[in-house]
């Protein structure tokens, strides 16, 4: 049973404030969880509740939400089994009682959530992704490096499209993917060395160049693929994702790099001369969460032959993912735990997804702490891919580290989920 709950603002991977949870049962047992924060939200995101008082972290403070999870979450959760996560959520969201959760916070929520998953995981014995998954959950994802950084998580210094992901999926296992990840990424920063191109790094971790458009980083990545002596589609592709939504302005994509701005259906055909010229796997928000009916065209396009991921634009909401499989606008979504709120929606979100056969690709926020619960998640939930920034940085390995340890404890129950992970069309 849930005996107490307290909570306490710490720093997050951008050194801005950001809660950590405790959850404390009756037979001594303790567990603890930290919630993450974007940079280029989607509109339609379960609300970040921050303090507002500039004289604390510029505003950006979660005392209020400290308060909220104290005083109000905390005795209305005593005395709950642990292991009830859907009674548990359901009160988080009745306690708050918005659509967006706005009045107690989606992170003052989500952290409840979270620690409650970790603490009835602890109070059965389990490791967190079988307690979550069940004995099938055995399948490791493939991880996707973020080693190019741009748009907003490099303060618009480098190139327009926020990240360029590795795909190792030629590896034979999960602990020989992250060790391409981390030879591919110092192949490429000795590239940038060598061009007098910067090798400082943006929030994820991946380095930030200068590049004089966007075709330059995929041709980077070629190269650096190349260097460390891996076959470009063969061993590893690329996956992209520009975050278009920060940049469509007045009904244009403004591409700044480039110096042009470019229609929707201009946007489309700039993807699929990209797809044509590079190993592409996936392309995430490759249009703005406003250019809906534009997604069916981007669909069209390239859906049977790419993964086509919705982030901003789907939020991990099940009403809008619901919508979006009917419109046929995507065949695949981003899975962020903080988009949504509780474990409980992300895990019906990601289950909605998989239904209707569609990819859900889990995911980090730019801001992080060292809390891996991601990396439990994904196996849990099978979804055969996330991504958690570059192979640098300590909240960014924090994943791909317990991921290692999770393959390790499977042993020879463990597989690698490959290529296959990728969805193109609908299966
Ligand atoms: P964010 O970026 O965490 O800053 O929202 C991640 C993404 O767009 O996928
Ligand atoms: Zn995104």
């Amino acid at each position: 049973l849930i005996e107490d709950i307290i909570a306490r603002e710490i720093l997050d991977s951008r050194g801005n404030p950001t809660v950590e949870v405790e959850v404390y049962l009756s037979n001594g047992q303790h567990a603890r969880a930290a919630v993450p924060s974007g940079a280029s939200t989607g509109s339609k995101e379960a609300v970040e509740l921050r303090d507002g008082d500039k004289h604390r972290f510029g505003g950006k403070g979660v005392l209020q939400v400290v308060q909220h999870i104290e005083e109000i979450i905390a005795p209305d959760l005593q005395d709950l089994d642990v292991r009830d996560q859907k009674a548990i959520d359901d009160t988080l969201i009745g306690l708050d009682g918005t659509e967006n959760k706005a009045k107690l916070g989606a992170n003052a929520l989500l952290g409840v959530s979270m620690a409650c998953a970790r603490a009835a995981a602890d109070y059965c014995d389990l490791p967190l992704y079988a307690y979550l998954g069940g004995p099938g959950a055995t399948r490791l994802p493939v991880p996707c490096f973020n080693v190019l950084n741009g748009g907003v998580h490099a303060h618009w210094q480098g190139a327009d499209f926020q990240e360029c992901m590795l795909v190792p999926y030629g590896a034979a296992s999960f602990r020989e993917a992250l060790r391409w990840g981390a030879e591919i990424y110092h192949a490429l920063q000795s590239i940038l060395l060598e061009k007098h191109l910067s090798v400082g790094v943006g929030d994820e971790g991946g380095f930030a160049p200068a590049v004089k458009s966007n075709h330059e980083s995929y041709d980077l990545l070629v190269d650096a693929i190349r260097r460390a002596g891996f076959e470009p589609g063969r061993d590893c592709g690329i996956a992209i994702d520009p975050a278009s939504s920060e940049f469509f302005k007045e009904g244009k994509y403004q591409l700044h790099t480039e110096n042009r701005a470019l229609s929707s259906a201009e946007m489309v055909d700039y993807y699929a001369e990209i797809v044509a010229n590079y190993p592409v796997v996936l392309l995430e928000d490759g249009l703005a969460e406003d250019d809906w009916e534009s997604w069916k065209l981007l669909n069209e396009k390239l859906g049977g032959s790419i993964e086509l991921v919705g982030d901003d634009i789907f939020c991990t909401n099940p009403k809008i993912i619901a919508k979006a499989i009917e419109d046929n606008i995507a065949n695949s979504t981003l899975i962020k735990l903080n988009q949504i709120g509780t474990v409980s929606e992300t895990i019906a979100a990601t289950r909605m997804a998989q239904f209707h056969g569609w990819g859900a690709f889990v995911s980090h926020r730019s801001g992080e702490t060292t809390d891996d619960f991601i990396a439990d998640l994904t196996v849990a939930l099978d979804t055969g891919h996330l991504k958690s920034g570059a192979p640098a940085r300590g909240e960014r390995v924090a994943k791909y580290n317990q991921l290692l340890r999770i393959e390790e404890e499977l042993g020879t129950a463990a597989t690698y989920a490959g290529k296959q992970a990728f969805v193109r069309g609908v299966r």
